[in-house]
């Protein structure tokens, strides 16, 4: 039976976590990362005071999960690995309850049917790595690569699928930036030198992968495509160098082996360039990914600047452009973010026409939505919003495949409602609602949706 949108063969239908986010980090033995530290030293920066001690309690509830994640159809499913639980301190010696942990859930995902995509960081820096500089470090650098060995040594034989790194940018524009990541510390230069490092972690990684394991090895980026306010060439020169910050400083290098040449001419004139050593431009050049997760949730909309700034100021990368709101547009008003469709299509015709059409597949897409309780009929959230939501963006993106985009797969954020960092329980996400007093899970309607969609392989209008 044909459907209207129908995708091609083999699609990956699954969803994303994270380690931080889902696991509990009092749960089972741990090192401690920045989320703990933080939340020790200021609680109050989240929301209603909630840490990520529970979270949703993967680490005691996984096989149930992995289970409802076989009930709605998911072939794929991306997690991450906690480098502070693999490798309590960050480095060291490797503890074996979390070698048992990820090693039970991998093999009970295959069991499943559920292809385990591996992640090594998301946002989790070990607080003993973050003392020792964090990623301005370049011995946490080679801390990294190690724990990516231990990695690779451990599950490489059933994991095909490994990501250096999620959003590398957040950490850079939440923890040197804008701050609201830990070590919250406002200074570009920094935050460029934070950049271009994990840029070369994630090259050492790639290089070791292709040395000596044999499956496909990427990295999840936040694309937010930037659209000028107007065609006035003020306007797009501020798009321009929006999308140099916050999309190209890592997709170039990531895809390409190389940083734009405007990128490094602004920052070269302002001062800003990183440190870096002689040996690192080969290594760029020569690890690029197989595969890149793009995670999709919000375009950005700018203009160019209505003030000039303080030249006493901080250099930040706002210097160039402000941000553009339009008129009209729609909006998720839980999370703060437009609600862009197309903005997923445009995303992969780029990857397409500047990016050799890389294998890619979206690694993120979702809703958060707050009080979703107000949707309860029957004790199911009828989340109609969300699947409205997943249907818009997968329109798209089913016109991005016919149009010969290199795109495998769909992956929502996230697979149960889950802590959220600083917003933790604020917005709710998941195809599965969690009761934080017991720990049930209940599917939504968007699940049992999700479910036919897997299993037709496409959906109806
Ligand atoms: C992505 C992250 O930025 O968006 C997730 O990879 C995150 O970790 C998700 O949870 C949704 O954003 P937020 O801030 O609402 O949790």
């Amino acid at each position: 039976m044909s459907v209207d949108y129908q995708f091609p063969e083999g699609f990956w239908w699954g969803s994303a976590a994270s380690a931080t986010q889902m696991e509990g980090s009092k749960n089972g033995v741990s090192g401690e990362t920045i989320w703990d530290h933080w939340f020790q030293t200021e609680p109050n920066r989240f929301f209603e005071g909630v840490g990520p001690d529970q979270t949703s309690d993967f680490y005691s509830r996984y096989k149930e999960d992995i289970k409802n994640m076989k009930t709605i159809g998911h072939n794929s499913f991306r997690l991450s690995l906690s480098w502070a639980r693999l490798i309590p301190g960050g480095e060291g010696d490797v503890n074996l309850e979390a070698v048992d942990f990820y090693s039970k859930v991998i093999d009970e995902l295959l069991a499943n049917d559920v292809e385990p995509f591996v992640n090594l960081f998301h946002f989790d820096m070990p607080i003993e790595m973050q003392e020792k500089g964090g990623w301005e470090s370049r011995e946490v650098i080679d801390a990294y690569v190690t724990y990516a060995k231990v990695a690779f040594d451990l599950f490489g034989d059933r994991v095909k699928k490994w990501f250096t790194f999620n959003e590398p940018i957040v950490p850079v524009e939440g923890g040197y930036l804008y701050d609201f990541h830990y070590p919250n510390v406002v200074d570009a230069k920094r935050a460029i030198q934070v950049a271009y490092h994990t840029m070369i972690a994630h090259a050492k990684v790639v290089k070791l992968y292709h040395a000596e394991q044999d499956g496909k090895i990427g990295i999840v980026l936040n694309l937010t495509p930037s659209y000028p306010r107007s065609q006035n060439p003020a306007d797009l020169k501020a798009a321009h160098i929006c999308d140099l910050f916050f999309n190209r400083s890592f997709l170039d290098p990531a895809v390409k082996g190389e940083y734009p040449v405007d990128l490094i001419a602004l920052l070269e004139e302002h001062g800003q360039l990183p440190e870096t050593q002689p040996e690192d431009n080969q290594l760029l050049q020569s690890n690029i990914v197989d595969l890149l997760g793009v995670n999709y949730y919000q375009p950005r909309r700018v203009k160019a600047k209505d003030h000039m700034p303080n030249p006493d100021s901080p250099f930040m990368p706002d210097w160039f452009f402000d941000n553009y709101e339009m008129p009209g547009r729609k909006m998720n008003v839980y999370r703060g973010w437009e609600i862009y469709e197309q903005g997923i299509y445009d995303i992969m015709v780029n990857l397409r026409d500047h990016y050799g059409n890389i294998e890619s597949f979206i690694s993120e897409n979702g809703m958060g939505v707050q009080d979703e309780g107000r949707f309860l009929k029957d004790g199911r959230i009828e989340d109609d919003y969300r699947i409205d939501f997943i249907k818009g963006h997968l329109k798209w993106l089913h016109k991005a495949t016919s149009e010969g985009c290199n795109v495998k797969g769909y992956h929502l954020w996230t697979f149960m409602d889950n802590w959220s960092w600083m917003n933790a329980y604020k917005n709710r996400y998941g195809f599965y609602s969690v009761d934080l007093a017991t720990g049930e899970r209940t599917a939504k309607k968007s699940a049992s949706w999700f479910a036919e969609v897997s299993k037709q392989n496409g959906f109806n209008s």
